[in-house]
């Protein structure tokens, strides 16, 4: 049920110099509810119809049908319009009690597939806090579009190709140490990187035979394959644990490697449409026509493809394997001058589902308010992070509820979800600082303050035994549950938003309001007294929870009953 136009529609029938569009774009929400529900302004009128608003509004507050409202009054040069809470209430919580998780569930996707290209870790090297944002980020995205019925697919687009494989192979034949590597897989692996690389620059004949072990692995040597699929598997073991921890899961992880044999199309595809061009010895393609200064680099001098290659084929690939109505890539904003660079060889290749791929940025997380180095030793590392998060939240649950049954489960789900949700919480495009005190604390806008307001309410369901009855009619008229009942109806158009905007921060911020929401509704009622409302705030209550837990779990955050 759509108020708003409701309300449109009856100012529409009482003023036919306005189109009904023209109505909906006028409609205010006012900053104080009693002045209503909705309000609109008569001061356009004020030219067409040679009256002063005030007059205006009078007027067509008497003419419209308040039968459908609570009641409707001028208020200078506003009608207000304040809803029949009562029937509406009625309307919303029959909706959710009936529904549950379904709820607010719809078919815009028809089943089409949406690509999501996300996490992409480098393998033997460490997975850095953007893999991690990228991870948390698509893994929502893919539960909105999912609840809006399109079929994710989410692609480990991995990075395990390139050079630096020659690189590494030529550190491990003279320094590897095998047990080593199987203990400490991307420590050890990184290790032997970071030595080849400074022994490379008093000794250039190492990169020469780093080149060469490269081009053997492009030719598919057996050594050199084995040792790469060495590097790639233990390097796996490592990053499928942090994926444990996270909950969350790949239909696929092909990765840069996959595409090695997929990019002389590329080659070919460019060269017959004309789109080569040489430059220095490379083979590149020209993209002043889109506003992009630098061509892209496709082919080296010596012939090796780049990253930008196997992303071509990559696209293409997908294309044909999913026949995508969507192509997400969700990389950090660094990137995006080669997304651009990708979408506009694509689109040259007259490739028009080009327009159809989006890069999803987001911004750079700092901690201590000073900018991540490595090389200065401000790092996040990721394990050791969880860990802590989740002693924290065991701490505080052993504070709050010292005889919660499974409180090591409890503990996991409020520490790992509260660092997505103060992920997640903020505009994407903004970094933030990582804070691990303030992602685990209870109060303030955070992932434990929603989930805990969320296993209060299902505390509150308990003592009270209540089970929901779809033939009863519940409603409720107060101004405190008017609040959540106004949230709830909004819950299927936030998440068309989010995903418009691929912006789960609109999904997060929804679940504090209607959290805060919930909070204040029960500090000033008392749900569980006897009275003829009681089913009916319960109903209210359990309604609340229903879409609490829904909204955690887009945000790929668990709501546990108790904590
Ligand atoms: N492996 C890359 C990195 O760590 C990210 C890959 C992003 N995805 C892509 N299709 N280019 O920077």
């Amino acid at each position: 049920m759509d108020t708003k136009k409701l309300i449109a529609e009856e100012i529409a029938k009482v003023v036919p110099e306005l189109e009904q569009d023209t109505i909906l774009n006028l409609l205010e929400t006012p900053k104080n509810s009693d002045m209503g529900d909705l309000a609109f302004p008569a001061f356009s009128l004020a030219k067409v119809l040679r009256k002063a608003p005030q007059m205006i509004a009078s007027d067509i507050a008497e003419k419209i049908d308040a039968s459908n409202f609570e009641k409707v009054e001028a208020v200078g040069p506003y009608i207000n319009f304040f809803l029949d809470k009562a029937k509406i209430s009625a309307t919303v919580l029959s909706q959710v009690l009936e529904a549950g998780s379904d709820y607010a569930n719809q078919d815009l996707g028809q089943g089409r597939n949406i690509a999501f290209d996300m996490s992409s870790p480098n393998i033997a090297k460490p997975f850095s806090i953007g893999h991690l944002r990228s991870t948390v980020i698509a893994d929502s995205l893919a539960n909105i579009v999912a609840k809006l019925g399109y079929n994710p697919v989410r692609i480990n687009h991995l990075g395990d190709w390139g050079k630096q494989f020659g690189m590494l192979i030529v550190a491990y034949k003279k320094w590897g140490d095998k047990e080593a590597v199987e203990a400490n897989p991307i420590a050890e692996l990184l290790k032997l990187y970071v030595r080849i690389n400074a022994e490379a620059e008093e000794d250039p004949s190492l990169d020469e035979e780093a080149r060469e072990w490269f081009r053997k692995l492009e030719a598919g040597d057996e050594e050199a394959t084995s040792l790469w699929q060495w590097f790639r598997d233990e390097s796996l073991v490592e990053f499928n644990r942090l994926y444990n921890e996270l909950n969350v899961s790949f239909d696929s992880y092909n990765g840069e490697a996959f595409y090695n044999d997929k990019m002389d199309e590329i080659v070919e595809l460019l060269e017959a449409k004309g789109l080569l061009e040489e430059s220095q010895g490379a083979q590149v393609v020209k993209l002043d026509k889109y506003g992009i200064e630098h061509p892209a680099l496709i082919k080296k001098s010596d012939g090796a493809t780049l990253y930008i290659t196997r992303d071509l084929a990559a696209a293409l690939y997908r294309k044909r394997t999913y026949d995508f109505a969507k192509s997400i890539y969700v990389v950090g904003n660094e990137q995006s001058a080669h997304f651009k660079q990708l979408k506009a060889v694509l689109k040259e290749m007259g490739y028009d589902w080009s327009d159809d791929m989006t890069h999803v940025a987001f911004g750079l997380v700092t901690k201590g308010g000073k900018k991540l180095s490595t090389r200065k030793g401000n790092v996040i590392l990721l394990e050791p992070t969880i860990a802590e998060a989740v002693s924290r939240a065991a701490s505080q649950i052993e504070a709050k509820n010292p005889n919660l049954a499974n409180k090591e489960a409890v503990a996991h789900a409020v520490g790992v979800g509260a660092i997505k949700f103060y992920d997640l919480k903020t505009d994407r495009m903004n970094g933030y600082d990582f804070d691990l005190e303030a992602m685990v604390s209870f109060e303030g806008e955070t992932g434990p303050y929603v989930q805990y307001a969320h296993a209060r309410i299902q505390s509150i369901l308990r003592k009270a035994e209540f089970t929901v009855d779809v033939n009863k009619v519940y409603s409720l008229k107060d101004a405190e549950s008017w609040e959540i009942i106004k949230l709830i109806q909004d819950f299927p158009r936030i998440i068309v938003r989010a995903s418009d905007n691929f912006e789960p921060s609109i999904i997060a911020k929804y679940a504090i309001s209607l959290a805060q929401a919930f909070n204040k509704y029960y500090a000033h009622t008392r749900i569980l007294d006897e009275s003829p409302e009681r089913d009916s705030r319960l109903a209210l209550s359990y309604a609340t929870a229903t879409v609490l837990k829904e909204a955690l779990r887009l945000l790929g955050v668990e709501a546990p009953n108790e904590m």
